[in-house]
């Protein structure tokens, strides 16, 4: 007879695996967003994830219709429809990412087959860091389509640059179109050749409205890849931006939107550059990750991402990806 304490009534609508600030948190955006109104949660803390979920509950009067579970048993996420994956070491203050590559990609090998053993259908998006590395590691360990399985890349570094953006000239965030490309890491960077508001490319702002010279693009650029940094030296980690970016990918895929969103897909051949997993402006479905948009770019950007693709194939690779 099935423990039915532990597999839920009926397959949940998201799963979060890691019960740590960021899955917590992503929960919680969910419910608020009414990204999902199943939603579980697992972590092998079992007291942390029924803390978590009673917290959770408790809240529940002032969300969208929810219904929040959890277990330290993975059979908790049995068909599960999305599948975010944040378990993993977390970063430390001045801690490059690419630093917690060894700890998480053992954890990858082990965690990875048994979630697919009990939602083989679902989408899945990796959030655990170095998520590049760790998405390229998830395809190769469980064998699922490159559409099926991919990161959450730099959709929240986008959403820094946005903001980043909007505070110099004094306009909404939502009124600024520019990407971050590459690995959600050092190497990432902006796309300025395709960056505008409100129609106005930013490579021509500066000489029309001034404020966005060379020298402010790069001190952005600069101040976007160094957030995370600064987030954890004044608080320990981030969790907040990247919980609503997750919850952003998860409603395009939930909602068949068919967003654009920078994710950390497995690329074959964008550019000449193959073999790695690492985010391009991609259409975000039902089917998880669809067309790589093969957006206009310089040949500084181009050098730019490839740089981006062979630190992350260099990292993947020295740990057997
Ligand atoms: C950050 C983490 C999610 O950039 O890598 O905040």
């Amino acid at each position: 007879m099935t423990d039915t304490s532990r597999t839920p009534a009926s397959p949940p609508t998201l799963a979060v695996i890691g019960a740590g600030s960021v899955g917590a948190t992503i929960a919680y955006a969910a419910l608020v967003r009414g990204t999902a109104r199943h939603v579980v949660l697992h972590d092998v803390n079992a007291a942390k994830v029924e803390a978590e979920v009673l917290d959770l509950n408790h809240g529940l009067a002032f969300t969208p219709m929810g219904q929040v579970e959890g277990s330290d048993d993975v059979e908790v996420c049995r068909g599960a429809r999305v599948v975010v994956v944040t378990a993993g070491a977390k970063q430390q203050p001045g801690q490059n990412r690419m630093e917690l590559a060894e700890s998480t990609l053992n954890l990858t090998r082990t965690l990875m087959p048994r979630l697919v053993e009990v939602a083989p259908d679902a989408t899945y998006v990796m959030v655990t860091n170095p998520v590049d590395v760790v998405t390229t590691a998830a395809l190769k360990v469980t064998g699922l389509p490159a559409n099926q399985l991919f990161g959450s890349g730099t959709v929240l570094d986008s959403s820094r640059l946005r903001h980043a953006i909007a505070t110099r000239l004094g306009v909404a965030v939502t009124s600024v179109h520019a990407n971050v490309v590459g690995e959600h890491g050092d190497t990432e960077f902006p796309l300025w050749s395709s960056a505008s508001v409100g129609g106005v490319p930013l490579l021509e702002w500066d000489a029309l409205h001034g404020g966005l010279d060379e020298t402010t693009r790069e001190e952005i650029a600069e101040d976007v890849m160094r957030s995370a940094y600064r987030i954890i030296a004044g608080k320990g980690a981030t969790n907040y931006a990247v919980g609503l970016a997750v919850c952003r990918i998860v409603e395009s895929v939930l909602r068949a939107e068919h967003a654009v969103l920078p994710v950390s897909t497995w690329l074959d051949d964008y550019r000449g550059i193959s073999d790695v997993s690492l985010s391009v402006p991609t259409v975000v479905d039902h089917r998880g990750a669809g067309e790589r948009l093969l957006v206009p770019m310089t040949d500084e950007e181009i050098g730019l991402l490839r740089r981006s693709a062979d630190s992350i194939r260099a990292t993947a690779r020295r740990f057997g990806f």
